[in-house]
């Protein structure tokens, strides 16, 4: 008989957890295991090989843990580390799991938004380097207009409890102005970074009021549904008994801390040391 486990959700820090909220919400009757690798994070301004290493061994320990899927929930890992992984380590490692990044459900879509064909993605620099998202949405959307702002303060301003305070107004509208210079008929912005649904608000204050504002969610909750659907052999694998375990490399109680307001819920996380 096959044995079944959670579905692994994983982010650099606590990011994920606005998209395990969708992701919960949507489809409750799973169980999931999250991991944050508090420790090493943020992994934005990574160099390639490292946020690989990175998330090669989270994933490891995800499998370690029994789960057959694995999603990360972490826009940079997905530009810099899934097609290596997905490619070179899983036919080695467990050529019957998956691991699915936020990216691509995300560009399958983001076209539908826009009318005047120009959306701007707000990200890591990591993410903006790796072109991920140009190449990607060129793919569903060949006509569509993909302008990229990295914003390397607003991980730091959301992680360290800031970010609504006046100092993130100044990041904020800088961004803003600066992906608004490139390209002036964005109506669409998309918040490609799982931390940044957090800053929502102060985005909104700074914006055109015609613009919409895109966060990923809904989009890989979605997703994550209709691929269950069509992969019944990864759905069998997953239990479904509704429960939900946090983990994080580094403090339980910052953890605790913080997943409160990106989760939106109380959590009791354990420590994992993945040693390595
Ligand atoms: N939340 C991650 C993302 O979606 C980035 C955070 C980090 O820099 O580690 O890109």
């Amino acid at each position: 008989m096959q044995t079944k486990g959670p579905i692994g959700v994983f982010d650099s820090g606590y990011g994920g957890l606005t998209v395990l909220r969708d992701i919960v919400n949507r489809l409750p009757q799973y169980d999931y295991l999250y991991l944050g690798d508090n420790a090493r994070a943020p992994y934005g301004n990574r160099s390639f090989e490292t946020v690989y290493h990175y998330t090669l061994d989270c994933v490891k320990w995800f499998f370690s843990q029994g789960c057959s899927l694995v999603i990360l929930a972490c826009n940079t890992a997905s530009a810099k580390a899934l097609r290596t992984i997905q490619q070179k380590d899983l036919p080695q490692l467990a050529p019957g799991k998956r691991v699915l990044g936020v990216i691509r459900p995300t560009a399958e879509v983001i076209g539908k938004y826009s009318i005047t064909g120009e959306v701007g993605v707000l990200a890591t620099q990591g993410t903006v380097n790796s072109g991920s998202y140009l190449m990607e949405t060129a793919k569903f959307f060949p006509e569509l207009k993909v302008y990229q702002e990295a914003c390397p303060m607003w991980v730091p301003l959301v992680e360290n409890n800031e970010y609504k305070n006046d100092g993130a107004d100044y990041f904020i509208r800088k961004n803003l102005d600066d992906i608004f210079e490139q390209g002036e008929k964005i109506d669409v912005l998309l918040l490609a970074c799982t931390h940044y649904p957090l800053l929502r608000e102060k985005i909104e204050e700074y914006m055109p009021i015609d613009v919409t504002l895109v966060s990923q969610g809904e989009i890989v909750a979605e997703s994550l549904d209709d691929y269950l659907k069509r992969h019944p052999e990864i759905e069998s694998a997953c239990s479904r008994e509704g429960k939900r375990s946090f983990y994080t490399t580094d403090s339980t109680s910052d953890f605790d801390n913080h997943a409160r307001v990106f989760y939106g819920e109380d959590v009791q996380s354990n420590h994992v040391d993945l040693k390595v």
